[in-house]
């Protein structure tokens, strides 16, 4: 776990329950020694970002409740605009607003980064800043994008991290299959028509 991402989320509250359970020198090496920094968008990162079609993400309320929405679009959607800022165009969608009204009264977010394929998650922290307005959002419009956006969404990064890759089930996209299919569906082509040679032959011989 890089650095920034055990500073921001070793609290000590939680540092108190890796006392108790006797985690607590394993993880301070991450805190006083971590490898690396961990706050910035690395090419690893950026390639993996910018090939999601969705990501989990959390805010949370001015009442104190966590708040997970899943956001969706076309691969590529997600935007890497520099080392630490990504951003995406914000569509107008069932108008309830409970991320936009959460993160005024607190910036921070997580996002998890899912890629089922490749058994991969990446988890980020961060801040966000809102542009409201079409204008401001036209910069990040995925390519094709049909309705107008309603705000830039602009994610200032502050910790990444690799997740582990333990119990992600491998899922697979129409996408992620296609080519897949694509190949089987021309070797079952070429089988049925090897087998009606073949049955043509056997009744000529008959
Ligand atoms: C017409 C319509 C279009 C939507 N389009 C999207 C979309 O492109 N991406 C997405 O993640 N959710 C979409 N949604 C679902 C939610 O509106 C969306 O997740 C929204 O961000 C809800 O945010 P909130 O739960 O923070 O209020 C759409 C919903 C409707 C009714």
């Amino acid at each position: 776990m890089p650095r920034a991402f055990s500073e921001l989320t070793f609290t000590p509250a939680v540092r108190v329950h890796q006392e108790r359970m006797g985690s607590a020198r394993t993880y301070s090496k991450f805190i006083e020694d971590g490898p690396q920094q961990g706050h910035q968008i690395g090419p690893a990162e950026k390639a993996f970002i910018q090939a999601r079609d969705g990501f989990y993400q959390s805010t949370v309320s001015e009442t104190g409740w966590p708040y997970v929405q899943y956001r969706g679009g076309q691969v590529g959607f997600l935007k890497v605009l520099d080392p630490q800022t990504i951003g995406y165009a914000d569509f107008s969608g069932n108008k309830q607003y409970i991320s936009r009204g959460n993160l005024d009264g607190n910036d921070r977010i997580a996002l998890i980064l899912m890629d089922y394929a490749n058994q991969r998650r990446l988890k980020i922290l961060g801040r966000v800043t809102f542009t409201e307005g079409e204008t401001a959002a036209a910069s990040l419009y995925p390519e094709g994008a049909e309705a107008p956006a309603e705000r830039a969404a602009l994610i200032r990064v502050e910790a990444l991290d690799w997740n582990c890759p333990r119990h992600i089930t491998p899922r697979f996209t129409e996408a992620e299959l296609r080519p897949h299919l694509n190949a089987l569906g021309q070797q079952l082509a070429q089988l049925q028509a090897e087998n009606e040679k073949l049955k043509q032959l056997l009744t000529q011989r008959s």
